[in-house]
């Protein structure tokens, strides 16, 4: 499925509501870019499998450890993160348009996991085969004096994972965008069923496009359907750099 033809979810809105004019009701007046809000962006849902194809259990996560998964292109990777400790308050954010949105806090038994797309927001840095600039940092490093943040070596932008990946210093415009997760409670498998906040992928593909194709040909704009396998970071990138 191209870009152009993802489809809508008519939820995770705030302020006016687009789900009226999805609906077919009348188109309600533009408001203003401050509260232009942003709707969820609804791929497959895709269930999070290890290398084995046998399904993740929440429980089974390590606590502050940098897990990856590709979601919703087979070329765009997205941190899964454990943070381990209960993250229930929904948190007002704002893209780089000036559209805002909620996000919804952390999954799980204990609300702890979250994820978010691994492209960072300013340039577009993203963990390839070779080397990740952009990681969680669990503890503090030159980049942030606090540690527990998602920092990119590239030019040090640092977004903070607990409150909905919100820019806590660099040059980036906007949160790194959210993956809606879903947890199944009675067998505590996790799914990824959309995106919220400011997505890049179109400037990604447009950035990539000879790398991605040298690398992966056509395929690189597909979206991933059923499953996508989690790895630890250190197996889907040869190095981190660190800063
Ligand atoms: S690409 Fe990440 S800070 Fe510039």
């Amino acid at each position: 499925m191209e870009p152009a033809r993802r489809k809508f979810i008519k939820v995770c809105v705030v302020g006016a509501s687009p789900c009226a004019a999805l609906a077919g009701a009348p188109a309600p007046a533009v408001p203003p870019a401050s509260s232009i809000p942003l709707v969820s962006r609804q791929y497959h849902r895709v269930k999070l499998v290890d290398i084995e194809g046998k399904a993740i259990k929440a429980k089974s996560l390590k606590a502050h450890h940098n897990y990856v998964f590709n979601y919703p292109y087979v070329s765009t990777p997205c941190f899964l993160l454990n943070l381990d400790k209960p993250l229930s308050d929904k948190v007002s954010l704002t893209s780089e348009t000036g559209a805002s949105y909620e996000w919804p806090g952390g999954v799980g038994a204990a609300k702890s996991i979250v994820a978010y797309s691994a492209i960072c927001a300013h340039k577009l840095a993203y963990p390839t085969a070779q080397i990740s600039f952009i990681s969680y940092r669990a503890n503090p490093s030159r980049a942030s004096a606090r540690g527990r943040v998602i920092s990119c070596c590239a030019d040090k932008s640092v977004y903070d994972p607990f409150i909905g990946a919100k820019v806590m210093s660099g040059p980036a415009p906007q949160p790194l965008a959210s993956v809606l997760l879903e947890h199944d409670a009675k067998t505590d498998e996790l799914y990824a069923i959309g995106i919220f906040g400011g997505e890049k992928f179109n400037d990604f593909f447009q950035k990539y496009d000879f790398k991605l194709s040298m690398e992966m040909g056509a395929t690189a704009k597909e979206v991933v359907t059923r499953t996508t396998k989690l790895s630890d970071l250190a197996a889907y990138s040869t190095q981190t750099a660190q800063c």
